[in-house]
């Protein structure tokens, strides 16, 4: 079922989506050469329990941490850890808030230290596959119409775009209806309305699009060891146009 979201929802959903916007700038400074993917769990968890909010990804489908951090040739789910970040590696942060009852998820990607030529520019690319995926989130426009926007840019750029994780709607609960692939056809799937709420959230690997999958049934891991990138916003539908309602305010587009 997909829920269609009334404006003071929407708001509400933004109340959350900036309080989690603010612990992405402040993780911009916290994370740094000689920390652990579990020092950020710590910090995140307590920022947004401070904040009077609640940390959604604690216990859903079985989960244990507020943030999932997927190092280098993580594509998603890598669980925090006491593993020390070394210079040049690639960070991807993705959490939930649940703020008063409105949930809100956006990811986002940090290198550690210094940055290589790389890594640079997977992660332009991969932050402009998210926003020319949001420019196709309109009324009246089709799901294909995000998918196809970025899977034909990023493979233009000859990087692999993830299929086995997808965006979705969001609210009530973190995954609701529709889904949301990174990779499509224009025109093809279904007809977007005022008042959905998804995220878009594109994995983009320096190689191919394929994965494996962790023991632990979590972490997945590109098949060929390359690196993998991703960015992730949650959106309104509005007849004005999409509403980034996780916009940390100075993150650029493109
Ligand atoms: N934030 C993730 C997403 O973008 C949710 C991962 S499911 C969890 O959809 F269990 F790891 F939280
Ligand atoms: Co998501």
């Amino acid at each position: 079922m997909i829920t269609l979201k009334s404006k003071r929802e929407i708001e509400m959903m933004a109340e959350s989506g900036a309080l989690l916007a603010s612990v992405h700038k402040e993780l911009r400074q916290f994370i740094k050469p000689g920390i652990t993917s579990w020092d950020i769990e710590v910090f995140v968890r307590n920022y947004i329990e401070s904040h009077g909010a609640i940390a959604a990804q604690v216990g859903y489908e079985g989960y244990k941490y507020a943030t999932c951090c997927s190092i280098n040739d993580e594509i998603c789910h890598g669980f925090p850890r006491k593993k020390v970040l070394k210079n040049g590696d690639l960070i991807k942060v993705d959490m939930c808030v649940n703020l008063n009852g409105a949930i809100s998820d956006s990811c986002w990607a940090y290198v550690v230290g210094e940055s290589t030529e790389e890594i640079d520019r997977l992660m332009a690319v991969t932050k402009k596959a998210l926003y020319l995926g949001i420019e196709q989130a309109q009324v009246g426009n089709r799901i294909g119409d995000i998918g196809h926007a970025i899977q034909s840019y990023a493979e233009q750029e000859g990087y692999g775009v993830v299929r086995d994780f997808i965006g979705h709607g969001i609210g009530p609960t973190i995954h609701e209806s529709p889904a949301v692939p990174h990779y499509g056809v224009a025109g093809k799937g279904l007809r977007l309305k005022e008042g959905m709420v998804i995220t878009i959230e594109p994995m983009i690997n320096t190689g191919t699009w394929k994965m494996k999958m962790d023991p632990n049934g979590w972490t997945a891991y590109t098949l060929d060891g390359g690196l993998s990138c991703q960015y992730e916003h949650s959106i309104a539908i509005t007849k004005e146009g999409p509403i980034l309602l996780t916009s940390q305010g100075d993150e650029g587009t493109y």
